[in-house]
């Protein structure tokens, strides 16, 4: 069975395209009649840049939940929602049907209510990827309570941070999770979090790693017990919450160019219509269909494509709690031939990482179910693409680059699976309501093919930023500003004589390290905490497996230990002030930075000796102290 707005044809792609350009309003307004409303709107959009503002189906009111949930249970009830794969291949996996996850989210909706939650307060989930996690996010939805969710490798101080920025009182969280060999102990760095978060009223603790955790009396209680309780009152339905299209969703945090993480805002309307819509599309998903994106629901990935994308159109999504090297490099592989996976959508770092590995670990491996492939989160180099072409899709497969960010809620440029000619690096065409334009340096929009740019959007799509949380103008000036009545994407791209879209990477001081987004301001703020250090700057260089490697220069005038102790204990103040996912790959200590006159780090020659480009440094005559390069380039790691 197909889905109403699914397309079937390039030919049908080309003539979406150009109705969404044409009329938005009708065409977004068509889509949106296939979902569940509890009122209709009054107009599909109105919008500027300027501020910005940005509404979909204003008037409309709606609880995303029903549409990921309630409206399949009429002929879907006992198919898998979750499909949930452990850490430890020996334990059992579990499957969530649709009429349970319904059970087990109203039940958490109504855990949520009974510990003080109201419509609009922030709860901030720190979890491992156990089904719970998404039991949590949806019930939180269910309530009109906005999540935040924290990714399990950031630290007690990101955690803090994060909590302080959104006010959140209400924490959910697990005593540990499994990530291979490891097992991270949440709950502790929750209470660590929590010394300077006094306002956190409630913690929900669900039992799974069943290690030793302090619980608080008053503030912490035990997930089991408080279902118990809404067990015994007879499992009432929860009424789902009448949410406003424009009501916030949820919060993410992601770096940007500055020290600050964003709290980037998705909306209850426009995201559910986007990411349903972009699932349906780019995958070209088919009912009954085994999804497996093997990314954290901690990033934007798993939101909208673990959860909201998969369970709206009434998928079967796959969680995976482990990691792709546990307990041996051919996991994904187990995993895909044991529940059938039809679609598999990874990064190309975990590509890589796997290659490595050689071919021994798909021996046997029965890969026959896989129809469609995907990769999110970098560029993906050709090596890489073709390895997943022909080991893991057997070339039968399309590879499907989708490019999109966490401002932007769901994916804005990729092939659509088997529809749209695939070409490899590329992530090819913009969906249908995504118009992208290239830019020069002073905002002209550059018009002939074969050109790099700037990469910006025109207009508007469902699923945009509506606001970073607390601070609309930092929404303003980050996004908007930078080019006249435009969203800047942060990216550069190339376009390519059929106007296929290579997106060639970050063109601000934002990292991508295994496709994850750090801010080199973020992480030379966490070395410069450091009691030992002056000053530090940090690049990114090209890293095999990592895409992007962290590389920091930084002056230290401490007295402890030598260098090789200096820089063990520079790497434990970043993984203690952001989280692990931030630890420098190389620090070289540098007796000082190449500065201009003005005072201006030249990153541009710090890049490039990173990068070992040593000989061609470019013009250095600018610089205060043009002898500093020479020490620098001597003391290379
Ligand atoms: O630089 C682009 C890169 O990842 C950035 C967005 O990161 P984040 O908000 O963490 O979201 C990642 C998952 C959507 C982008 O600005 N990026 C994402 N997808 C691709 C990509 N670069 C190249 N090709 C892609 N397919």
């Amino acid at each position: 069975m197909s889905y109403p707005y699914q397309i079937n044809s390039f030919d049908e792609y080309q003539s979406a395209w150009k109705k969404s350009v044409e009329d938005p309003a009708g065409f977004w307004g068509d889509i949106a009649q296939h979902f569940q409303w509890k009122k209709p709107w009054e107009t599909v959009l109105e919008w500027n840049f300027k501020d910005p503002s940005i509404k979909w189906f204003s008037g409309a009111q709606l609880n995303i939940t029903e549409n990921c949930i309630d409206r399949h249970l009429a002929d879907k009830a006992n198919q898998p929602a979750i499909i949930w794969e452990p850490n430890d291949p020996k334990e059992h996996h579990r499957m969530l049907t649709y009429a349970q996850l319904h059970l087990k989210v109203n039940q958490f909706a109504h855990v949520l209510k009974n510990n003080g939650v109201k419509k609009g307060d922030r709860v901030c989930i720190y979890m491992g990827m156990i089904p719970e996690l998404a039991i949590a996010v949806l019930g939180c939805a269910r309530a009109g309570a906005v999540h935040s969710v924290v990714f399990g490798g950031f630290s007690a101080q990101s955690i803090a941070d994060r909590l302080q920025d959104a006010q959140a009182e209400f924490v959910i969280t697990c005593d540990g999770a499994f990530r291979g060999a490891k097992d991270i102990p949440l709950k502790n760095v929750i209470d660590d979090a929590l010394i300077s978060c006094p306002f956190v009223k409630r913690v929900i603790v669900y039992t799974h790693t069943r290690s030793a955790v302090s619980m608080i009396k008053g503030r912490d209680v035990w997930w089991e017990d408080e279902v118990r309780k809404v067990e015994t009152a007879g499992n009432p339905d929860f009424p789902a919450e009448v949410m406003e299209a424009e009501d916030p969703l949820f919060i993410l945090y992601t770096s940007g160019s500055t020290g600050k993480p964003k709290g980037v805002v998705h909306s209850c309307g426009g995201y559910m219509v986007y990411t349903n819509y972009t699932f349906i599309n780019v995958f070209q998903y088919k009912s009954q269909e085994v999804h497996f994106c093997t990314a954290d629901i901690g990033w934007i990935t798993g939101h909208s494509y673990i959860l909201y994308g998969p369970l709206s159109a009434g998928a079967t999504t796959l969680i995976f709690e482990g990691i792709p090297t546990y307990p041996d490099a051919g996991r994904f592989w187990d995993i895909v031939d044991k529940f059938k996976v039809n679609i598999l959508y990874t990064a190309p770092t975990a590509i890589r990482s796997l290659m490595a590995f050689g071919l021994g670990h798909l021996q046997n491996k029965d890969l026959s179910s896989l129809r469609v492939l995907g990769t999110v989160g970098e560029p993906i180099n050709e090596e890489a693409w073709h390895w997943y072409d022909e080991h893991i899709g057997k070339k039968r497969c399309p590879i499907v680059d989708t490019w999109w960010q966490t401002e932007t809620g769901g994916v804005l440029i990729s092939n659509m699976a088997g529809i749209t000619p695939s070409k490899p690096s590329y992530a090819t065409l913009p969906m249908p309501g995504v118009q992208p334009i290239l830019v020069d340096e002073k905002g002209d929009e550059i018009l002939e093919n074969n050109v790099t740019g700037n990469l910006c959007i025109k207009t508007p799509w469902p699923a945009t930023i509506r606001t970073t949380y607390g601070d609309h103008e930092r929404c303003r000036t980050n996004y908007f500003a930078t080019y006249e009545n435009l969203y800047f994407t942060g990216d550069g791209a190339f376009r390519d004589e059929n106007g296929y879209y290579r997106i060639t990477g970050r063109v601000d001081d934002v990292l991508n390290v295994s496709g994850h987004r750090i801010g080199t301001a973020e992480v030379e703020n966490a070395i410069n905490m450091h009691a030992g250090v002056v000053e530090s700057a940090v690049v990114g260089y090209p890293h095999d497996v990592k895409g992007q490697g962290i590389y920091a220069y930084v002056i230290y005038n401490g007295t402890h230990g030598d260098e090789a102790m200096v820089r063990k204990d520079i790497t434990a103040t970043v993984s203690r002030i952001i989280g692990p996912i931030a630890k420098p790959d190389k620090i070289q200590l540098v007796p000082g930075l190449p500065k201009t006159r003005s005072g201006k780090i030249m990153r541009r020659i710090l890049r490039k000796i990173a990068e070992g480009e040593i000989e061609n440094l470019g013009d250095t005559s600018t610089l205060l102290d043009p002898l500093v390069v020479e020490e620098i380039k001597k003391g290379r790691i």
